[in-house]
Order: structure tokens, then sequence, then C-alpha cells
């Protein structure tokens, strides 16, 4: 355990110093007297990286170089923590090319006492979930798919509140990092003309008045293209590179994501508690102000949303007075 977590970090020492000299040979000889560390220990270090994506080349009697990040697809988790240095919630990242869901990865975390700030990133997944049970699926290797291991001071029914905080940092992230004009739907669908790019699912275990974990997912629809779809859900969905006409650095996604995402958790758990980030969800929120069609328990309610409260509920003004959801599935039909 003890040589693993040194070897880990090794990789992110050597990673460090190449991306410091981005595009310029380092002699290996000059990584191992800045590293204190053996030209081996380098050796071993740069071939992991290497397997985990991060664009190093050896070159023979000269050393390494690191190639641009721009345009790069892989995801290297000890590049991912590199860039998630200073980040105040999240510091370690897990990748997998297949695992049955991400959100189970992390629960086993949890469970054995992991503390909060992991992320699992998978390639595939075998058993995605989304929400109110339906399925996650996605092509491998193009899109995001991540949970994130979360230990919040919260109560069971406040849950509902790090789904919006996560579809308030992902509705900013495309929007202001990719450049895409999205919707935010109540509670956290983003979605760009009426098609949905991202969703959002927060499960959490704990007793009456206090969670012991949550572990928030996000499903991103990155770098796909409408044929990696099935026909009948190709007009419910978009991605990064429908939108954009070209491809995206998922990296930079997730650790742009991951950055506004940890200072929601901040605003959450600090001196203004829930109200405050509620004042910030409300004003990207795009469903306040539209007509509304509410789908609950098999019930349709058309109505104006008018709010959304401090716990996180939608207020929705109908013929028969004012009905408050905390959870149900909403559809925009148009501006009032
Ligand atoms: C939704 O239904 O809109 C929520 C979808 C959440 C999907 C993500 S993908 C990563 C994580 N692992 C899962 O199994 N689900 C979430």
């Amino acid at each position: 355990m003890a040589g693993m977590r040194e070897e880990n970090g090794s990789r992110l020492r050597v990673f460090a110093t190449l991306c410091k000299k981005i595009g310029t040979i380092v002699p290996g000889s000059a990584l191992s007297q800045e590293l204190a560390c053996s030209r081996q220990a380098i050796y071993k270090a740069v071939c992991a990286l290497k397997d985990e994506g991060a664009p190093i080349e050896s070159i023979p009697q000269k050393g390494y170089r690191l190639g641009s990040l721009d345009d790069l697809q892989t995801i290297s988790p000890t590049m991912i923590e590199y860039f998630l240095h200073g980040n105040p919630v999240f510091n370690r990242c897990l990748h997998f090319k297949e695992i049955d869901s991400t959100q189970t990865v992390i629960k086993k975390l949890a469970r054995r006492g992991d503390p909060a700030g992991t992320v699992a990133v998978s390639e595939r997944q075998t058993k995605g979930r989304g929400r109110r049970g339906r399925n996650w699926e996605s092509p491998y290797g193009k899109n995001l798919m991540f949970s994130m291991l979360l230990r919040p001071k919260l109560k069971p029914g406040e849950v509902q509140l790090l789904n919006l905080a996560a579809g308030l940092a992902a509705g900013r992230a495309l929007r202001e990092l990719c450049g895409i004009p999205v919707e935010l739907k109540w509670p956290n669908d983003i979605l760009c003309s009426g098609r949905k790019l991202c969703g959002i699912l927060s499960e959490a275990s704990g007793e009456p008045d206090r969670i012991y974990y949550a572990v928030t997912g996000i499903g991103m629809n990155v770098n796909m293209e409408l044929t990696d779809l099935p026909v009948d859900v190709r007009k419910d969905a978009t991605s990064v590179k429908i939108e954009l006409g070209h491809n995206f650095p998922r990296w930079r996604l997730l650790v742009d994501f991951l950055g506004r995402f940890a200072s929601l958790i901040e605003v959450l758990s600090g001196d203004g508690g829930p109200s405050a980030l509620i004042a910030l969800y409300r004003e990207s929120c795009d469903t306040i102000g539209k007509q509304v069609r509410v789908t609950q328990d098999g019930k349709d309610i058309i109505g104006v949303a008018t709010n959304v409260l401090d716990n996180g509920a939608l207020v929705v003004r109908t013929d028969e007075g004012d009905k408050v959801f905390v959870a149900a599935d909403v559809h925009h039909l148009r501006m009032i």
C-alpha cells in the first residue's frame, strides 16, 4: 500500500515537472536530480503515465517530452489529480475502462470509510444508472461518466441541494468553458435546444438526521455523435461535439466542472447555507418563468414555475393554486 502511494506520488511529480516544461525535452538525469529519485524510478513513472494515456514521448539519448494537452482525449488520472491541485474538495481520481457503475465504485469506497474527494471516471458502464431507475447508456470513450464521493453536513431530505449545485456547476462549465447556450431545467437536467446534454444523479446513505455520505454522478455527452445513439433517442439528446461541430477535450471539462462544483459545495456548507446556494441557482434556472408540465406519480400538472424554495423544491402556479414539488419530471412548454 505504502509502495503504491509512493509510486503514484512519483507519477504526479514527474507529470508536474514535465508539464511545467510542456513541449520541451527534459533529460531523464534532470528529472531524477530534481525529484531526487533514481533513473529507474523515473522510467517506471513515465511508463505508467504513458499507460494512463498521458502524451509523453521518450526520445532516445535525450529524455522525455510532454506533448500538447489541447486536443487530448484520454483521461489520465494522474493528470486530473495534477490539475485538481488547489481544488478545496476533490483531490483523487480513479479511472476505469469498464465498470458496472461509477456510483457503485464510489459507494464501496464510502462504505469502507474513504474521505470525501474521490472521483471515479469510466469509459464504459455495464449497469449505468439514471434517475428514477432508468438506465444510462453511453458509447465507449466519448462522453464523461463519473461519480464523486461527498460527505456534506446535510440531512437526507437535503440531498437534492447537491443535485442543484451539480446542475449549476455543469451548466456554468458548458456555457462558460465550451460556449454552449445551455438551459438548466429544474432540478438538474442540462439541455440545449430542448435536447439533453447532461444528467445528474445523487444518492446518499445515512440516518434520519444526517447523511454519512453522498454520491453524485454525472453523465455528460461530450464527443458522441448522433450516429452513436439509437435512432429513437436521437431527437432527445445532443452533445458538446454536436453543438460545437468539433471534439472537446474531456479532461478539461472534467477539471473545470470539479472546480465549479467544489466552490458551490463550499457555498452550501458556508455561513449562507442552502439559501446562498439557492439564490445562485435561481439566477440560472431556466424553469422559473416558464409554462411547465410536471409529471408526478403518473399524473400531469400544467402551470407556471414561479420559484425554487430554499430546500430546492419547485413552486408551480396552477389553476388550483400553488403546488410545491420536491421531486418530479418537468417539461418546459413555453416562456410566459
Ligand atoms: C439522469 O437520469 O439524468 C441521471 C444520469 C446520471 C448518469 C451518471 S453516469 C455516471 C454515474 N454512474 C451511473 O451509473 N450513473 C451516473
